[in-house]
């Protein structure tokens, strides 16, 4: 993350201003001259929403948001769209700070800084000239949020760069053994615990699922088991997060066709992003909550010893799958990972995958598809959080009668279903390796942008990372 977020009592001398407020009748005049103020009505007039004036020493904006929505999720969307809107007109003058004074609410102030921030994002790393963003420096004026609401916001959007960073990673730097290195490294930086089962340990424990895609792979596999356990935790039964780290899929031997359907693939990797910087967030917050990330890693390859279709393989469960389609290696190393699951006698269990094109092809970049069978009142703390954070929920039927789909005449089951709810049928595979509340999480759409999307950006979103850490912190008792 590029940008510091702080509070202040007022602007400095020269520095930029930035007023919002979502009143265009009524707000701070101070700042503006008689003239200005007449500029400035006359571009309202005109509909402009974000209106600069140059006050040679310094700018001054005025960003107007007209809410006009009673749903209170839409209008901290519509606060953190215009964040960004002012982030790209402050890197367009090549600002590098801004103070932002506003009288609004504390959580539509939350919302403007973090679009701000995430809207902020850039991945550098392969750059070799300079075109980093000039801004750095936020401050704010609101007599509403608290310096411990800063730190929340300043916590939780690094974690999401983090997730960003490590979706927009190609594989070339990012193998399965770099990647539970990353989560290493995270699990210093904040607290939580980290152990990385290799190769060796994952033929022991006979995750076959995952040794199966792996085996077309010169790299080996990682499977990262990531814990938050303070002292003062609120929970009993742990929460269990799973994500899926593919970080690559080629399809293996029924190899996708390239261009367009292969290009992104170094994003399948997106749900392990999602729960290792959730654990990020929630252990550098100290949430009071006990929570487990799993995440079985490898990348899915068409090499020498590549698992085929027709194989059949056994998973660490002990039922047996046959391999119809290669390209279905998700569900394979995530369904060992359900089963590992199982040991800690998890509250609620959600995973996060890019599972299928059918989840993305469905509903677009515009929200998660869900399905599990947890509770109402789970479901509907769960969608709270996700409307809260924008990273919406879509629930999918998760009827048994899918089963009859991925039924197979020589094993338990086939890894892949039919024509029909792509989405679902692979859902319904994983349901057969959990015992426990279990939320699957399909994130094939929102991971990853290919083109602008506001605050979102393009590339790696880092969804997941601020619904998790939203309904944890629920769970914390901390909303
Ligand atoms: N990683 C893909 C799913 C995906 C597709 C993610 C597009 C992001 C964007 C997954 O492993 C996959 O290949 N799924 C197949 C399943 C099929 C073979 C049953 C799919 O959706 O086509
Ligand atoms: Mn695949
Ligand atoms: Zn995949």
């Amino acid at each position: 993350m590029n940008t510091t977020i702080r509070k202040t009592t007022s602007a400095g001398k020269g520095e930029n201003v930035a007023i919002f407020t979502t009143n265009a009748e009524k707000f701070n005049t101070s700042f503006f001259s008689k003239q200005e103020l007449e500029f400035i009505k006359s571009e309202i007039k005109k509909k402009n929403r974000l209106i600069g004036v140059n006050q040679y020493n310094r700018y001054v904006f005025l960003q107007i948001i007209d809410v006009n929505t009673k749903e209170s999720h839409k209008e901290l969307e519509y606060n953190r769209k215009a964040g960004e809107q002012l982030t790209s007109a402050l890197n367009k003058i090549k600002a590098a700070g801004v103070c932002v004074i506003t009288d609004a609410s504390a959580e539509n102030t939350y919302a403007f800084l973090e679009g701000m921030t995430l809207g902020n994002y850039q991945f550098l790393k392969y750059k070799t000239q300079n075109t980093e963003n000039s801004l750095k420096k936020i401050e704010v004026v609101n007599s509403h949020i608290t310096p411990a609401q800063i730190t929340e916001l300043t916590n939780l959007c690094e974690a999401v760069c983090m997730a960003r960073d490590l979706v927009n990673e190609p594989v070339n730097t990012l193998n399965a053994v770099a990647l539970a290195k990353a989560f290493q490294s995270m699990g210093k930086k904040s607290g939580f615990k980290v152990t990385v089962f290799d190769k060796a340990k994952i033929k022991k424990l006979k995750m076959g699922g995952l040794l199966a895609v792996n085996l077309g792979s010169i790299d080996p596999p990682t499977f990262t088991v990531m814990e938050w356990k303070p002292a003062n935790a609120k929970n009993k039964k742990p929460f269990v997060l799973v994500g899926k780290g593919v970080v690559y899929d080629t399809g293996g031997l029924s190899l996708k066709p390239t261009p367009s359907s292969m290009d992104y693939m170094k994003s399948d990797m997106a749900g392990s992003a999602a729960v290792g910087c959730t654990m990020y967030a929630i252990a550098k917050q100290k949430l009071p909550v006990h929570v487990i990330a799993l995440v079985p890693a490898t990348d899915n390859r068409p090499d020498g010893n590549a698992y085929t279709p027709g194989d059949v393989v056994t998973m660490m469960s002990g039922l047996k799958v046959e391999v119809l389609n290669t390209d279905a290696e998700g569900r394979m190393i995530l369904a060992d990972a359900l089963h590992y699951a199982k040991q800690y006698k998890p509250e609620l269990v959600m995973e996060f995958s890019t599972l299928t094109g059918a989840a993305a092809n469905a509903i677009g970049q515009y929200g998660i598809v869900a399905m599990g069978e947890v509770d109402a009142k789970e479901k509907s703390l769960l969608n709270e959080s996700a409307n809260k954070v924008y990273e919406r929920l879509v629930e999918f039927p998760f009827w048994e009668e899918y089963d009859e789909l991925i039924k197979s005449d020589i094993a338990d089951i086939k890894n892949i279903g039919g024509a029909i709810g792509g989405a679902i049928t692979a859902g319904r595979f994983l349901q057969r390796f959990v015992d426990y509340p279990y939320m699957h999480f399909d994130i094939a759409g929102p991971s990853f942008g290919k083109s602008n999307d506001s605050y979102r950006g393009k590339n790696g979103t880092g969804v997941g990372v601020r619904f998790m850490f939203d309904f944890l912190k629920g769970k914390a008792g901390k909303k």
